[in-house]
């Protein structure tokens, strides 16, 4: 009989069990259009698939073998997607149905209805059933256990599935989804604490996804078992799965995160630097760090509160001794620029003193077993019940309880933990454990793995209410596919190691191309302390990650950025400023990933997707359009070889010009940063260093902008760093189109929006010019002026905000040759 201990070897035991029958679609019998882009076939015993041409690129295939399907529903897609049916024709033939659209031929065989998806324009097979859909009966807990199975094609890779934190390219291996409190996990933990069953295929230059929108423990096999077959399975439910089109990768993440979500755009001092401990307390202690930033000029955004500053860790309430004004100190440390985020986990103490706990009681808002008794289990406060998130009442509930800490205290974020949901002892709730499901009761076994993503929902949805029409902002470890709506993500308890510090960059990338960008890790490690260069090398790459938060269990060393020696203390200072310059291009970054599902963190693969030399890569990375980086990730190291890809790049602190070249390249890399790329003609927005995003009212901006024998187009978003407008148009998105040659280039810059700056002047910034003069002539706007050329060879001039066009010449040095960046070993 089918286990449901599942140890990942699954398939195998089924195969070899005595008495498991493996059922298979038999043949076609009818086909039906329904209309709307949706048809169905079924077979001559009683399998039913209806295929559904949901958008452009998105196909849904759907089976079930009782010839009937169940209530639709699903926790991932966003109900305000606004799918539009391609254009499409029907065309039978001997073998089966094909549906066509302008780049896709569907096709359905007869026999099995084994599917094959073609790329019209190239003619390439892009996905390929092998066995196909095939089902066993769940004979111990009914349903099916329903299996795909695919093609795996030479030269074919894949990535994504969320948190995983081994390489990017997945080929060859096998995860379970089935989200885990994994404590120090390491690279060959699975599952891990987020659920996002998405892959990215991408085979000699062409990309496609397969989302397997199923809440069971699934399992997806890439290529392991058999190196020629790619499957994916789950315990229950349906065979629920969207192809979704590139061609191109990035296309790919674009069509899969307007499936599941786009976000809206985050409060910008979110984006600033991030300081928490397990623990902070007592208040004393708070306003301590507070002043150790502000007196070190190190900036920070915010400060967080862990389960210590609650009273014996009941969730909504205050440990009196330890703070007995939350609201002033909330109000005191946000004068002076930090907001105060807490933390809310999802047990709730057995206890008829406590409020919260006898409300969600009477109101029977709490998960019972399957007999009736309610559902029990050990967390921080000792025996807990647990709300059942999947209930719209209890949600809504939930939502009310942030009154006071949101609205009264002033709290301005929220980080919802152990939500997958952690028990101790047992790891998690009983299988029998019932839940709601949004009106479609269940057992655990289906819930599970979107019980965190419900609390965040219940949670932002508490901080929508009480933030009056400010923007909100919410952390989950916890995730389904989808949960970027609902929160900003962390990747759990790591380890202050190398190893950790290569695989928060693994899972952040990772996270980026499975929908979820705003993400981060906690810097410098969890558990344990980091050496001094550890932590400055794992705050320099945050600072090119979306969410930026030094965190540490406590228990060890500090891990404040002064809690090193002197020049670390500097050198991670430098690192944050340099995050606080680049706002302007963090917050663009943002915009195109809230506009068009663009990943903030863009993996070389994906970019770079024509040179196969590039799709085992997993360390450099694209943050936004035009930068390339490369991180530090081993002690001492001081060069390394980096992959450049194609195209004309400078290094971003220095102006050197590497020759373009794809292959291994040597670069030197001090202590003082990390190699970081600029594409050739990018314009980079930059701001002043701030200690905090507001200290300024109206920051000027520095555009910082690359010489280039082409064109390139860059763009610049800007709004008010908070409340709603940007929603209705109160929005500046400019577009910057550079051309150059040889001494000249010019820009045009056009922009949408009625967002009016509150700034004057911007600072324009021109690097990498090889010329043999100190002034060139600069046009803008029709005036002409002098730029002036700066220490660092680069020529800056003033303008007005509203500048639309720059013309620049200047007398070209004589040999202007690329410049080398460094050798092995200098
Ligand atoms: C969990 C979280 C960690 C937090 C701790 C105490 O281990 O992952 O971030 O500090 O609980 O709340």
């Amino acid at each position: 009989m089918a286990s449901e201990d599942f140890s990942g070897n699954y398939m195998e035991k089924a195969r070899t069990t005595k008495g498991v029958a493996d059922f298979s679609p038999g043949s076609m019998t009818e086909f039906r259009q329904l209309g709307n882009g949706v048809f169905e076939f079924l077979t001559d015993n009683g399998v039913l698939l209806r295929v559904s041409l949901v958008d452009d690129g998105v196909v849904r295939f759907r089976f079930t073998p009782e010839g009937r399907f169940e209530r639709d529903f699903s926790y991932a897609l966003d109900p305000d997607f606004q799918p539009e049916v391609p254009v499409h024709e029907v065309v039978e033939f001997g073998d089966g149905v094909a549906i066509k659209t302008g780049n896709l031929s569907i096709r359905i065989n007869r026999g099995g209805l084994k599917t094959t998806v073609t790329d019209t324009n190239s003619g390439v097979i892009l996905s390929q059933d092998e066995k196909g859909y095939h089902w066993q009966e769940n004979k111990q807990y009914g349903g099916e256990i329903v299996k795909m199975s695919k093609v795996c094609q030479n030269g074919e890779y894949f990535y994504g599935l969320g948190d995983k934190s081994c390489d990017l390219n997945l080929r060859g291996r096998r995860f379970q989804m089935w989200g885990s409190d994994t404590y120090a996990y390491t690279s060959d933990t699975d599952p891990l604490y987020k659920n996002i069953p998405f892959y990215i295929s991408l085979c000699k230059g062409s990309a496609h996804g397969i989302f397997f929108d199923n809440t069971f423990r699934t399992s997806f096999d890439l290529g392991a078992e058999r190196p020629e077959v790619t499957s994916f399975f789950s315990q229950g439910g349906e065979m629920n799965y969207y192809f979704i089109n590139g061609p191109e990768p990035l296309d790919v993440i674009r069509r899969y995160t307007r499936l599941t979500g786009l976000v809206n755009m985050p409060p910008l001092w979110t984006l600033g630097y991030h300081q928490c401990k397990w623990s902070y307390y007592p208040e004393a202690v708070v306003r301590n760090i507070a002043d150790g930033f502000r007196s070190r000029r190190i900036p920070c955004d915010a400060l967080y509160l862990d389960i210590d500053y609650m009273d014996g860790y009941r969730c909504f309430t205050w440990d009196a001794e330890r703070f007995p004004d939350p609201k002033k100190m909330v109000a005191d440390l946000e004068k002076d620029g930090f907001k105060t985020v807490a933390i809310i986990d999802p047990g709730l103490k057995i206890d008829p003193n406590y409020p919260v706990w006898q409300e969600a009681y009477d109101k029977n808002y709490f998960c019972r077993r399957q007999d009736g008794a309610l559902f029990k289990g050990s967390v921080w406060p000792g025996l807990c019940h647990f709300p059942d998130f999947t209930n719209p009442k209890v949600r809504d509930w939930w939502a009310g309880l942030f009154h006071d800490l949101i609205a009264e205290t002033g709290i301005r974020g929220i980080w919802n933990d152990m939500n997958e949901p952690a028990v101790f002892e047992e790891g998690t709730f009983p299988r029998d454990v019932r839940h709601d499901y949004d009106g479609n009761p269940c057992s655990h076994r289906k819930a599970h793995n979107i019980y965190g993503m419900q609390m965040v929902r219940a949670t932002q949805e508490g901080l929508r209410r009480h933030s009056n029409g400010r923007r909100t902002f919410s952390i989950t470890r916890s995730a389904y596919a989808g949960t970027q709506r609902f929160a900003c993500a962390w990747t759990g308890d790591n380890v202050a190691s190398w190893e950790h510090l290569n695989m928060a960059n693994l899972q952040c990338q990772r996270l980026a191309s499975s929908g979820i960008s705003f993400v981060g890790s906690d810097v410098g490690g969890f558990i344990e302390t980091p050496t001094a260069e550890l932590y400055l090398r794992w705050v320099q790459l945050a600072v090119f990650h979306p969410f930026f938060r030094t965190h540490s269990s406590g228990d060890h060393g500090d891990q404040e950025p002064w809690s090193f020696d002197r020049k670390t203390t500097e050198l991670v200072r430098d690192a944050i400023e340099l995050r606080y310059q680049l706002l302007p291009t963090v917050y663009t970054t943002f915009r195109q990933y809230v506009r068009d599902g663009t990943p903030m963190l863009r993996s070389l693969p994906f970019v770079d997707f024509n040179n196969p030399d590039a799709y085992w890569r997993s360390a450099e990375f694209f943050f936004g359009d035009h930068l390339y980086v490369v991180p530090i990730m081993a002690e001492g190291e001081e060069g390394r070889f980096l992959y450049l890809p194609k195209g004309d790049w400078f290094a971003y602190h220095d102006d050197s010009h590497p020759k373009a070249v794809a292959k291994d390249i040597w670069i030197e890399c001090p202590l003082d940063r990390i190699p970081v790329f600029v594409r050739s003609g990018a314009v980079i927005p930059h701001w002043p260093v701030q200690q905090y995003v507001g200290e300024v009212e109206h920051p000027e901006p520095e555009l910082r902008i690359w010489t280039k024998n082409g064109k390139e187009v860059s763009e610049w978003y800007e709004d008010e760093g908070d409340g709603q407008a940007w929603k209705d148009g109160g929005f500046r998105e400019s577009k910057i189109r550079l051309e150059g040659g040889p001494g000249n280039l010019s820009l045009h810059r056009e922009w949408q929006g009625r967002y009016e700056p509150g700034y004057e002047t911007i600072h324009l910034t021109f690097c990498g010019i090889d010329s043999e003069e100190a002034d060139i002539r600069v046009v803008i706007d029709e005036h002409e002026q002098r730029a002036v050329r700066g220490d660092d060879g680069r020529y800056r001039v003033n303008t007005h905000r509203n500048f639309f066009s720059v013309k620049l010449e200047w007398k070209p040095a004589k040999k202007a040759s690329p410049k080398s960046i460094g050798t092995p070993g200098k």
